[in-house]
């Protein structure tokens, strides 16, 4: 154990800040599985311990540069591919209508949902450490599949009823265009926070969400949002609040055919970015306790903010690093 780890253990924390003014150009409009996953992978990036840190730059591509967002995506542009088949039904959980419960061995069954994927992908990477991991395991592939499902199992709709799909089925229009009630939560009430709020830039909105956490209005509830006793029975807790919110504020007062409009948009902003936020702190929960071993990922101030590698982006960085320490 050097001294560097002996620092970290007695819960030194390297305070990195980079306040970065992006100047965009992306072309075109991205979906929010995009946007959506990658906020919640570069959040949990930037809370990584060096060890997490060292094993995420290690399994991804060379060319990413570590960059875990890059590739946070992934999983859903390859669901369909024959060779990966498997993986289609591993990001969602259909529950029965109107229960707005979830139950394992009823929903999930034969582990083939996003809570038993979480479980199955997790395992997979606790063999990293000590070198045992089962050869017919990709372990790049695991970490990515870690990193959606993560995102996915905290998105509302992602946990919802089996007749609808989800909301998918639900035809709607938001504002003036149409839509469905699924993809309102996937995609449609990041976008309009974005355009209304956040000059349609994903790293502004980004730094948002970390800055409530980080000292803002969920400070206090972060260290409630990391708990966690056993990696492999966590994700129950995090779908069993999705259906709830799913019931209350995803299908609650909604009808085939209504608009939604400012009203719902104003009601369940906050409660889509409070879920991407959860997603990032508890991904890097996962990642720092899988890799750094039972006692990481309990300190609250990690952040450690890469310069993310975009050639989109152009950055320019102000550092503020301090040290603090935390119990
Ligand atoms: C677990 O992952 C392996 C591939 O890494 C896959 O073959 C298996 O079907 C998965 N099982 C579940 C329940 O997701
Ligand atoms: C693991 O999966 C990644 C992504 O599919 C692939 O690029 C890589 O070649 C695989 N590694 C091995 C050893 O099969
Ligand atoms: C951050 O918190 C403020 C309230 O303090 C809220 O108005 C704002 O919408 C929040 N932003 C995000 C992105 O959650
Ligand atoms: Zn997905």
């Amino acid at each position: 154990m050097g001294g560097i780890r002996g620092l970290l253990r007695l819960c030194a924390l390297a305070f990195v800040l980079f306040v970065g003014l992006a100047s965009i150009s992306l072309p075109g409009a991205l979906g929010w599985s995009k946007e959506g996953h990658m906020m919640t992978c570069r959040i949990a990036q930037n809370l990584l311990g060096p060890e997490a840190a060292n094993a995420v730059e290690n399994l991804l591509p060379q060319n990413l540069n570590g960059d875990l967002s890059a590739l946070c995506v992934w999983p859903d542009q390859i669901r369909h591919w024959y060779r990966y088949r498997w993986t289609s039904p591993l990001h969602f959980i259909d529950t029965p209508d109107n229960a707005c419960t979830f139950d394992y061995s009823r929903d999930c069954v034969k582990d083939a949902c996003v809570d038993g994927a979480i479980q199955n992908f997790t395992s997979q990477l606790l063999h990293y450490r000590d070198g045992t991991a089962d050869r017919r395991y990709n372990l790049t592939e695991a970490l990515l599949f870690l990193s959606h499902f993560m995102g996915d199992i905290h998105q509302p709709m992602h946990v919802g009823f089996t007749s609808d799909k989800g909301g998918n089925t639900v035809d709607l229009r938001w504002f003036r265009h149409k839509s469905n009630l699924h993809h309102v939560w996937d995609r449609e009430i990041i976008l309009t926070a974005l355009k209304d709020f956040h000059d349609n830039d994903m790293v502004l909105l980004q730094e948002a969400i970390e800055r409530n956490f980080s000292d803002g209005i969920w400070f206090d509830d972060v260290t409630s949002w990391k708990e966690c006793d056993d990696l492999l029975s966590c994700p129950d807790k995090y779908a069993t609040e999705s259906i709830n919110i799913a019931c209350k504020w995803g299908y609650k007062g909604v009808k085939e055919g209504l608009t939604l409009a400012d009203d719902y948009f104003d009601s369940r902003m906050p409660i889509v970015m409070k879920r991407i936020a959860q997603g990032g702190v508890r991904l890097a929960m996962y990642l720092n306790r899988i890799f750094g071993g039972p006692e990481e990922g309990f300190c609250i101030t990690n952040i450690r903010k890469k310069n993310p590698t975009n050639l989109h982006k152009t950055w320019k960085t102000l550092t503020v690093i301090f040290l603090c320490y935390c119990n």
